[in-house]
């Protein structure tokens, strides 16, 4: 049965005792409202850890002031119950005032690749991410932990920030799930009206159109560009926020397909923003 914790405390004791019996701990971050995509986490980090920590956290400091943090979706009851199936033994679920308790002042930055992509149209957006991150690593102590690759930008990000402070944790990146339908499984989904969600599958058929023309072996980024745009455009309904194509490591612009290349992009399907990429390797 998966144990629900809500102070750093008892996590901090949970851990200290799991670890002096020689247990392993995976560990995987979420803002919960849990999914097929972040079960896939957990089922990984079952495999390949001892014990399996999940963090529920909507946390704020990642959500700027016009954001969605008010009514990003939360359901607390089904997320115990899809983690228990996933084989997680823990949940941390702190308060805010927990988190970021009177007179908190301390952030942590990562800067360069957080300008770009995501953190261009959401200023303030990784820095809450690399804050919380990082408190929770110091909380739950993970040998590994677990970020899908949907976020890409964001396990660039932590992959920076775990390297250039000399953090002791393994950073396992892991695909994007998606339904059926090609739509990248995320917890803001559930906010699509059924016109909107229909609308928003030409998102990934673009980068699946992409994908076609590289495998066939398009390299001009412009001409990729090109064809993601105008597969967009047919759905008059959605403003794009950015298409970029860029290196993988630097998330700098390429002309060319050559590397490691995401393909990534942001959009507004109706009230409900959404991100989805590719990765290529040619
Ligand atoms: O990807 C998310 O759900 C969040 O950004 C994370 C990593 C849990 C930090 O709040």
């Amino acid at each position: 049965m998966v144990k629900m914790i809500a102070t750093i405390h008892e996590m901090r004791k949970i851990i200290e005792n799991e670890k002096q019996r020689g247990k392993t701990i995976g560990f995987v971050p979420t803002m919960g409202y849990l999914h097929e995509g972040h079960i896939s986490l957990v089922k990984r980090a079952k495999a390949e850890n001892d014990v399996v920590v999940v963090s529920i956290f909507v946390n704020p400091t990642q959500f700027g002031v016009n954001e969605d943090y008010d009514v990003y979706p939360r359901d607390l009851k089904r997320d115990k119950e899809l983690s228990e199936a996933g084989g997680a033994e823990y949940i941390f679920h702190p308060t805010v005032e927990e988190m970021y308790p009177n007179g908190y002042q301390t952030y942590v930055e990562v800067f360069g690749i957080t300008d770009k992509l995501c953190g261009a149209s959401r200023p303030g957006h990784f820095k809450g991410v690399t804050t919380v991150v990082n408190k929770l690593f110091q909380i739950v102590s993970p040998n590994k932990a677990y970020f899908g690759l949907k976020d890409a930008q964001q396990v660039a990000v932590i992959q920076k920030m775990v390297k250039d402070l000399n953090m002791n944790v393994e950073i396992v990146p892991c695909p994007i799930i998606r339904e059926s339908d090609g739509l990248a499984m995320s917890s803001r989904n559930v906010n699509l009206t059924p016109t909107d969600r229909q609308a928003a599958l030409v998102l990934s058929r673009s980068l699946f159109n992409a994908k076609s023309l590289i495998e066939a072996g398009t390299r001009d980024a412009v001409e990729l560009f090109g064809v993601i745009e105008d597969n967009i455009e047919e759905e008059t309904s959605i403003k794009v926020d950015y298409i970029k194509i860029v290196d993988f490591e630097t998330l700098e612009e390429v002309k060319e397909i050559k590397g490691k290349v995401l393909i990534a992009l942001a959009a507004k399907v109706g009230k409900v923003r959404l991100i989805d990429n590719i990765i290529m390797e040619a």
